[in-house]
């Protein structure tokens, strides 16, 4: 991951539902469904089209779920369904209790979260607590004058004078944060777009009306949110200036909108977000009888600042993303040892959840060489749903969709990228259609339909359906893991125990489950082939006799733990008896 302000966002959540109807009906079990979940997130334009206009829908999402059930997929991530201006393709909701007419309808919903329900799927709705659209109501009266009661609900203030703003806060998405409103002689306070104005959360009769919302799509059936931007809830009252990032020499550090990086400390993870979040958690364990899952958007520095947001009495969110690995952006095997290993160790009983891609940054192709590629993503891949705790990837990692970002500042559609060209061409090359036959509109729409991004070339040869025809396909290598994360105690259960630590060309970790079974892992991160030998003494007294479960396609099996090679970028997983 690249994006500047992918390091500033912070938040997610989630939630589950017993309700009547649509509620997910199953009992409560010791063990909450989420943990071990594989959570897909789905970016809904993107997805399936089942109406001909070129933007994937609910009812598109509804006729794919079968699809989804055989990656294995717990649940699924929705990233925002809400009318919206679409300025920020729905991260800005005009109306938090009902559908975009693009999407389809609140029956459409129902019957996805039926359907869902059927193969025992959840749906995770995105929820955007730190701002509305300014086309929501609340806004429109907010900046309608002054003396309006809901002025207070989001964040007004004073200029320093004709034309100078509050102070020197910046927008996530490039330049000043504050608007000036020419009609109340005031400035709003924007963390995002100007079209995404902040939410007051000092004011209780905000959270009210989005514990409200909690509860209106709890009551539908959703199993839980993943809250946004959650660590940017609260600014500083005191409106004191953010300090500037220093390079080593002592020189600003220039973001890519060409002005000084500023510190985030007046803005961003004030202490004031931990109390909105206790409260969030107990709206949404009262709504859903405790089976609701809140997942958050949390770029955070380290694992120490990551384990806050679980909650000091565990009362806060269940999964908040561990986005560091994605940040790594090069095979580095010392930088993703240490990462998995402080959530195996940094976050005590708590549920990791580690997260390489999403709708914000590049994809995993970022790992690639262009030669390996296929196995660089079964490398990734193996990282991710082979490690301890919750998984969630990015619809398409699963059959290799590359990142394809526009050409031509003419063609960009998100707005991050109109205002950061050329050097920040924006997210939509993350956020192609899905690929799923190699038709020229990729399946994904109606034959002749244009769809809302264009369908990128690579589709003739990576799509679900070519994929799924053959068994070495990347698409079959995440549905084996699936399906092992699912079946094999050790992968389901077990801890996660580095070995061979001081390799610098293999990642290898051990699962080990309470019953007494292992699965080892071995990747190759390298372009050459490399050896890997284990100290029977560091299997932790497990036998070392081994069954392949999976490897890499023109990897040998390995009959024994000694004289493994592993082929470039090759991967292993045995089991351990
Ligand atoms: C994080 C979301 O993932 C991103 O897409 C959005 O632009 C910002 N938050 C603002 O809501």
């Amino acid at each position: 991951m690249t994006r500047a302000f992918a390091k500033v966002c912070t938040g997610l959540a989630l939630a589950v539902a017993l309700t009547a109807g649509t509620a997910v009906a199953e009992p409560s079990h010791a063990v909450p469904w989420w943990k071990g979940a594989v959570v897909y997130e789905i970016y809904p334009r993107s997805f399936q089209d089942s109406n001909g206009d070129g933007v994937g829908d609910l009812n598109g999402i509804t006729a794919r779920l079968d699809y989804i059930k055989s990656l294995g997929v717990d649940a699924i991530w929705l990233t925002p369904i809400y009318p919206s201006p679409l300025i920020d393709f729905g991260y800005d909701i005009s109306d938090y209790t009902a559908i975009d007419p693009q999407y389809g309808t609140l029956a459409d919903f129902d019957r996805l979260v039926a359907e869902a329900k059927k193969r025992n799927i959840r749906i995770v709705m995105d929820l955007v607590l730190n701002h509305t659209s300014d086309k929501h109501p609340w806004f429109q009266e907010s900046a309608s004058s002054k003396t309006s009661p809901k002025r207070d609900w989001y964040v007004w203030r004073d200029g320093k004078g004709p034309g100078k703003p509050p102070n020197n806060w910046q927008s996530v998405f490039g330049h000043g944060g504050w608007q000036y409103d020419a009609k109340t002689s005031q400035w709003y306070w924007h963390k995002f777009y100007a079209e995404q104005p902040d939410l007051n959360w000092r004011n209780p009769k905000v959270a009210e009306a989005m514990y409200n919302v909690e509860r209106f799509w709890i009551a539908r059936g959703v199993a839980g949110f993943r809250l946004d931007a959650i660590t940017t809830l609260f600014e500083d009252p005191a409106l004191q200036d953010e300090g500037t990032v220093k390079d080593a020499s002592g020189k600003p550090v220039i973001n890519v909108f060409g002005e000084p990086q500023l510190d985030d400390t007046r803005t961003n993870n004030l202490p004031e977000v931990h109390d909105v979040l206790r409260q969030v958690r107990k709206v949404a364990d009262e709504a859903s009888g405790k089976e609701a899952v809140l997942i958050g958007e949390t770029y955070v520095a380290n694992i120490a600042d990551l384990k806050k947001m679980y909650g000091a009495q565990d009362d806060e969110l269940q999964m908040p993303m561990d986005l560091q690995v994605g940040f790594i952006n090069k095979l580095d095997v010392a930088r993703f040892r240490t990462l998995i290993a402080d959530a195996e160790t940094g976050l005590g009983a708590h549920e990791p959840l580690l997260v390489l891609d999403n709708h914000d940054n590049p994809r995993w192709d970022r790992y690639g060489d262009n030669v390996h590629n296929a196995d660089i993503g079964r490398v990734l891949a193996t990282v991710i749903l082979g490690s301890r705790g919750a998984a969630m990837y990015y619809y398409g990692d699963e059959i290799g969709m590359v990142t394809t970002p526009p050409t031509r500042k003419e063609d960009v559609r998100d707005p991050v990228g109109v205002t950061g060209w050329p050097k920040e061409k924006g997210r939509d090359g993350e956020r192609t259609p899905m690929q799923w036959t190699a038709e020229s509109t990729a399946g994904f729409t109606a034959a002749g339909v244009k769809p809302w991004l264009p369908i990128p070339s690579s589709m003739t040869l990576t799509n679900v359906a070519s994929e799924e025809s053959q068994p070495n396909s990347l698409l079959a290598w995440y549905r084996q893991l699936g399906a092992l994360r699912k079946t094999n105690a050790a992968m389901r259960d077990g801890d996660d125990v580095m070995l061979n630590t001081i390799d610098a060309h293999v990642l290898t970790w051990l699962r080990r489950a309470p019953s007494g079974e292992a699965v080892l892992f071995a990747c190759n991160f390298t372009a050459e082939p490399q050896k890997v030998g284990f100290d029977p003494k560091a299997l932790h007294g497990y036998a070392t006799n081994v069954t392949a479960l999976m490897n890499t396609p023109g990897q040998v099996a390995p009959s024994s733990l000694t004289d493994i090679v592993l082929k470039p970028f090759g991967v292993i997983v045995l089991q351990l008896h």
